[in-house]
């Protein structure tokens, strides 16, 4: 049931979900290695946008994300990753909007998608995985041991983003998010390449009104019950 080799879990979900900071804390507390997918759409989108490449040229894209020179500098205590892009720290500026709308746009082309594969694969090291995203249980680690579908209101979503900028200091207001959340929502979960759902056999968890702490404790519940003996 716990399957072969490096156990991975997946996590997938909507944005605003707390994917990011669900699995950054399950990471820390298992040990195991982090993968932020998203970032890797981001910085895509990023580099993009600063070289002024079309979002929708599919094959300037691909090759982009093909020979994207990023780094993932882990950070303790389930902090965020600091991401350098080239060289330079680019973690704040990918978690604007702007960047959010591009990561999305150039996700919903299948040579894109398709050069950031092996890439993503080559997180998985011992001891193991946690891997956030849209589709880590359906396409990048489909023999995951355990995969987990993370969702709550499009209003909590906004909410939790809203708070999440705000912290940073950046200048957002709710209802654009609320807007901007939905659009993106729509174009993740209707596009043809690896759409935003969850895995047949995904656990889904609804987060609306839950506290970060209860869910990392749910998913460690499961994930004790159905591997932790076979694994750890
Ligand atoms: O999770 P985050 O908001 O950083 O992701 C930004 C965008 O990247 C998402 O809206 C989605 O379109 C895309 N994405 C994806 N597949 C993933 C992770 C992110 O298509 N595994």
């Amino acid at each position: 049931m716990c399957g072969e080799g490096v156990p991975v879990i997946t996590l997938d979900g909507p944005g605003g979900a707390g994917k990011g900071t669900v699995s950054r804390l399950l990471a820390q507390e298992l040990g195991w290695h982090y993968l932020d997918s998203g970032a890797l759409y981001r910085l895509v989108g990023l580099a993009a946008l600063e070289r002024g490449i079309s979002l929708t040229d599919e094959a300037a894209l691909a090759e982009l994300a093909r020979n994207l020179d990023a780094q993932f500098e882990p950070s303790d205590g389930g902090a965020e990753p600091r991401i350098y892009l080239q060289g330079r720290e680019v973690t704040a500026a990918l978690r604007s909007e702007n960047c959010g709308e591009a990561a999305s746009r150039v996700a919903a082309l299948g040579r894109v998608r398709h050069a950031l594969l092996e890439r993503q694969r080559r997180f998985r090291r011992p001891p193991g995985l946690v891997a956030d995203g849209r589709d880590m249980g359906t396409v990048v680690f489909p023999d995951a041991p355990l995969k987990i579908f993370l969702t709550a209101s499009a209003e909590e979503r906004a909410r939790r983003r809203y708070k999440q900028l705000k912290d940073k200091g950046m200048d957002v207001r709710l209802d654009d998010l609320f807007k901007e959340i939905e659009a993106r929502d729509a174009r993740d979960r209707n596009r043809s390449q690896a759409p935003l759902k969850a895995a047949a056999e995904a656990v889904e968890i609804d987060t609306t009104g839950m506290e970060i702490a209860e869910v990392v404790q749910r998913v460690l519940a499961l994930w004790r019950e159905r591997c932790a003996q076979e694994s750890v």
